[in-house]
């Protein structure tokens, strides 16, 4: 399980991610579906890609009342997505009820883990919007922490906690860790990022890449470069 690169198809439709992919030729990357796609396209899209031997990582964090999140996930479990996730912010509950939800009746599930804080918010913003006062880095390691006793398979976090999560959750406990750029790259709008050898040495389970590889001029070299920085 794990050590693996899963591009971000960030893409508005369907059109310019199955071009994307077909450029793949023979390779099967494991790919991110996260809102814009799958709102634009519909449940439609994870069949299809799916369909084309590629693992799938359904991003729509889930939060809302533990019924509803539960029924919504078994929804998506038919979906046949490998990973999928939610808001930990929706309490051990809504967690476990997700859980639930999502195990099929012969007891085979998607991998569910949880993002714990976003990386969109800052300390300053927690404390005013949220009106939590603790420091950031013990909110998400208590979310972390609170996934696990739901009994979730992991958490979506910076690669720069992978290693705490590690230590507070335990080795098994997945890291899927976005924010990932090349030494020599762009970094766009993140903002604390690792190159993928740094998250392999801190211990990421998966690395989530979207423009180093999606605005590439050769997107399949990007890749290559990236699962073996990640993995060699
Ligand atoms: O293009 P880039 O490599 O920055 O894409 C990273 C992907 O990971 C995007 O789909 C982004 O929405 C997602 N993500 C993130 N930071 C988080 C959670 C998800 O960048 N904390």
């Amino acid at each position: 399980m794990g050590k693996d690169v899963i591009v971000a198809c960030d893409f508005p439709g369907k059109t310019e991610t199955l071009a994307f992919l077909d450029r793949f030729e023979g390779r099967k990357p494991f790919v991110k579906i996260g809102m814009e796609l799958f709102y634009a396209e519909g449940p439609d899209i994870v069949r299809e890609i799916k369909a084309r031997g590629h693992r799938i990582f359904l991003d729509l964090k889930l939060h809302d009342i533990p019924n509803t999140v539960k029924k919504a996930m078994a929804v998506l479990s038919r979906l046949d997505a490998d990973i999928v996730n939610l808001h930990a912010g929706g309490t051990v509950a809504m967690m476990e009820a997700a859980l639930e939800g999502l195990t099929r009746p012969d007891g085979t599930r998607p991998l569910l883990i949880a993002v714990t804080q976003l990386t969109s918010t800052d300390q300053k913003a927690m404390e005013t919007d949220l009106l939590i006062r603790e420091p950031i880095d013990q909110v998400v390691m208590h979310y972390a922490l609170n996934a696990k006793k739901a009994g979730l398979d992991g958490v979506v976090c910076s690669p720069l906690e992978a290693q705490k999560v590690h230590e507070a959750c335990g080795e098994a406990f997945l890291t899927v860790t976005p924010g990932v750029r090349f030494a020599d790259g762009e970094i766009g709008d993140q903002k604390r990022v690792m190159t993928p050898a740094e998250a392999k040495r801190v211990g990421s389970d998966y690395i989530v890449v979207g423009r180093p590889i999606t605005a590439s001029d050769d997107p399949v070299a990007a890749y290559e470069r990236c699962l073996r920085e990640f993995t060699d």
